[in-house]
């Protein structure tokens, strides 16, 4: 149904609905792409901000390599859109699940990540039974302290582990340099990020020094691709939000050279008094905790209170003027956790609606 609004104007749509801009969507693609790719770099960017195979094979035609994902059936619904290249960027774990990911190498060309014996060994075991191979990397502790294995002897021993088995191809480590995205001082943030990805850089050479494989060495976000894609070590870039530049990225993590794609469009509801506006669009639909959204386009509103249904906004100037029934458009400030509320993105091109794309990655948690 949703398919017949096409041509239709933003101002004539339901709300709330979540929307891209597409021209600026795909700038910030072009702009991601040719930083990474001209530092030498791949770019594998992670999809949990889209979750949606159009938008995946949209920046594979702007130079990515293939897809980062976080979960198995998120890897299954890029492979069934005909993507091959798919980095799960997490821990399997489970026999059903294991079941999958050698289920899924007869389709696609995945990648799983793994810090310990115990999740590639039953992998192995899988993939062997049905006559395929899967390939592997090492995830590397690098500081996060999320999961990962401990760098040197430890990443070493279990290079050596994989290396053994049947059924898994050993191609690479990584590491994810999640906890300095924020660091305010660019200086400092450089150093640290380059310390974490020589972290990564003394693994590689154990492992070629060992005869493995090590071709692959993946790591960086958007709050940290900009510096990352300059060490020496890194063979890809797993950055992915900077495609809608969320101004957690732009605020927080100091990324610059990206627009704001990403919008819910509201509806003004109520004007309970002359200071203060309340919006269509709550908890359900977006995500305000990490970063508050911004007003686009009337710098006199702020929000000021999200509950489960309604947004409230304070008003100051000329954002005074909205009324009852003016459409307001929320520059989200985080995408992945706003995205998995939706059905579907709706792609507009000055403002009128030329692609719904659904979210065929929403609800894949397993
Ligand atoms: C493993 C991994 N890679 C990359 C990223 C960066 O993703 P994005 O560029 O969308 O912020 C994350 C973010 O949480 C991550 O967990």
């Amino acid at each position: 149904m949703t398919q017949s609004l096409i041509g239709t104007h933003k101002q004539e749509l339901d709300t709330p609905i979540l929307c891209i801009d597409l021209e600026t969507m795909d700038a910030n693609m072009k702009s991601m792409s040719d930083f990474i790719l001209s530092r030498g770099k791949e770019w594998r960017p992670h999809q949990k901000c889209h979750k949606t195979p159009a938008i995946a094979w949209k920046q594979m035609e702007y130079g990515a390599t293939g897809v980062t994902c976080g979960k198995v059936s998120e890897a299954e619904v890029m492979a069934a859109a005909g993507i091959e290249d798919i980095l799960i960027a997490n821990m399997i774990v489970g026999k059903r699940k294991v079941e999958r990911v050698a289920a899924l190498c007869q389709h696609a060309d995945p990648i799983v990540a793994v810090d310990h014996f115990a999740q590639v060994e039953p992998l192995a075991a899988a993939c062997h039974a049905r006559g395929v191979l899967c390939r592997v990397i090492i995830e590397v502790n690098i500081g996060l302290d999320r999961v990962g294995c401990r760098p040197g002897k430890d990443t070493l021993e279990l290079a050596q582990g994989i290396d053994r088995l049947e059924g898994v191809d050993l191609v690479g480590i990584m590491g994810y340099e999640g906890h300095l995205l924020c660091i305010p001082d660019p200086v400092e943030k450089r150093e640290k990020i380059e310390h974490g990805m020589n972290v990564l850089k003394h693994c590689r050479d154990l492992l070629l020094d060992a005869n493995l494989d090590c071709s692959i060495v993946s790591a960086g976000g958007t709050g940290s691709y900009q510096i990352t894609s300059d060490c020496e070590s890194v063979t890809e870039l797993q950055a992915g939000g900077g495609i809608f530049a969320d101004p957690f990225y732009r605020n927080q993590c100091g990324v610059v050279g990206l627009e704001y794609a990403l919008t819910v469009l509201a509806t003004v509801v109520s004007r309970p008094a002359l200071e203060r506006a309340v919006l269509d669009s709550g908890r359900k639909t977006h995500y305000p905790d990490l970063e508050p959204p911004i007003v686009k386009g009337h710098p006199g509103a702020k929000v000021t209170r999200v509950s489960a249904e309604h947004c409230q906004l304070d008003l100051e100037g000329e954002a005074r003027n909205l009324k009852i029934g003016d459409k307001v458009e929320l520059i989200v400030g985080y995408a992945d956790h706003t995205t998995v509320l939706h059905d579907a993105f709706y792609g507009f091109r000055n403002d009128i609606l030329e692609v719904v794309w659904p979210i065929a990655g929403r609800g894949k948690l397993q």
